[in-house]
């Protein structure tokens, strides 16, 4: 079978024609059964993806935006009838809270890979499971003895595709060998690239964990920096490469890739707003370790789904002060990158933590993770949470312009606006 990685690239894009509906329509508290979107000065951008439930502040900010109408595609009348006669039932909470302390288990003993990366044609030697409403169930059973050819099947898998932890090594061999047949297949330049970028960002998440999994080490954090070089380059060259080295479409939260998100982003607004490039290599290593300190929580403290008791929440923030301790200790990293380690939780207004400080008391750089970071958060999904849409965690960023630095806001928007 010849090797397809035209089929990959594809993105699905939403049909055309769109219906109106008043934006004092939508129920606040039931999960959105369609993708909502608003006209922003005649283009459509989407404001709410399909799961989101909104709140009263989400309906206040489309109505402070001026937003009196939202639009979805046609194809959605049906669920769109079904959401405005009847309030659609909540699964019970009950059944959520087995299913969801089954999946806690088994997520840390997997690891999610990139479904694109999947090319039909291309040989597996390690078996693939499907992640989907919290269970895994294994749908490729490939080993050494019996290796598997991908089909094209496997494009109408739903739910995202994960492997065991212990076959990473065997995925990055995989991904070694993609590389090598991209050169000699017959796709665009613009494609070559784009999965060029995911094999970069599939190879980041590794150097990530890997960190993650012993952070004293100091030959982990030179690879660390190495990466951030990378992306420092990757960035330059292209300013649009940000999109496709943030990892938006995960099945849940890791800390190594939302740490590699925050890098990222940190470094486009440092390139964004010409800091120096030795200053934005300090910034990009301090943003990638900015919850290094997550590593000493408790991974059921981490994962818990629903709010946490007040000493949970202690034991939380308290990865600022663990990550600022396993970093001094380290040589490789500079002083000048302790801020975005120390000071990402704390907010102009003072309300952050560890140490409530307020204005200029906080730097450049805890200024910028700050913003990179709740920008993160905002836009990953959970299993329990759809993803805020771009557009929607700029606004709720915008919103406590109190909390974060508006001028550094204002060019972070910038950045992302520019980028297609
Ligand atoms: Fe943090
Ligand atoms: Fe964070």
């Amino acid at each position: 079978m010849a090797v397809n990685f035209k089929y990959q690239i594809k993105e699905i894009t939403p049909t055309e024609g769109l219906i109106k509906v008043e934006t004092k329509r939508l129920q606040t508290g039931i999960a959105l059964p369609f993708n909502v979107y608003v006209k922003d000065n005649g283009v459509v951008k989407k404001v709410f993806n399909r799961g989101n439930i909104l709140n009263r502040i989400f309906l206040e900010i489309l109505e402070e935006k001026g937003f009196d109408y939202v639009y979805l595609d046609k194809t959605e009348i049906k669920s769109l009838e079904y959401y405005l006669s009847k309030k659609p039932v909540k699964p019970k909470v009950q059944d959520i809270k087995v299913a969801f302390s089954n999946y806690s288990f088994f997520k840390e003993k997997h690891y999610q890979i990139e479904k694109k990366l999947l090319v039909p044609g291309t040989e597996i030697n390690f078996p693939i499971y499907n992640l989907k409403n919290l269970e895994f169930t294994k749908i490729i059973n490939a080993s050494d003895k019996n290796p598997v050819v991908i089909t094209e099947d496997i494009f109408s898998v739903e739910g995202e595709l994960v492997i065991e932890e212990k076959d990473i090594p065997l995925y990055e061999e995989y991904i070694k060998g993609l590389q090598d047949k991209l050169a000699n297949v017959d796709i665009s330049e613009e494609d070559k690239k784009i999965i060029a970028n995911i094999i970069f960002k599939e190879n980041s998440k590794v150097v990530m964990k890997e960190l993650l999994k012993d952070p004293r080490s100091g030959k982990k954090i030179k690879e660390v920096q190495n990466l951030v070089d990378d992306i420092i380059k990757k960035v330059i060259e292209e300013p649009d490469s940000i999109y496709g080295l943030l990892t938006l479409k995960g099945y849940d939260y890791y800390t190594y890739t939302h740490s590699i998100n925050v890098g990222v982003l940190s470094i486009g607004l440092g390139i964004h707003i010409k800091l120096e490039k030795e200053k934005i290599q300090k910034l990009g290593i301090g943003a990638m370790l900015h919850d290094i300190g997550k590593t000493k929580i408790p991974h059921e403290i981490l994962n818990k789904q629903g709010k946490l008791t007040d000493t949970e929440y202690k034991i939380i923030q308290q990865h600022v002060i663990s990550g600022y301790e396993i970093i001094k200790e380290n040589k490789e990293v500079p002083k000048e990158s302790y801020p975005a380690i120390l000071q990402h939780h704390e907010k102009l207004s003072g309300r952050g933590y560890p140490y409530g400080l307020k204005e200029e008391e906080i730097e450049l750089f805890g200024r910028i993770t700050a913003i990179a970071d709740c920008y993160d958060a905002l836009t990953t999904r959970r299993p329990y949470k759809a993803p805020l849409t771009p557009f929607f965690a700029l606004s709720i960023l915008t919103r406590e312009k109190k909390d974060y630095d508006k001028s550094l806001l204002i060019e972070f928007i910038k950045m992302l606006g520019n980028i297609k």
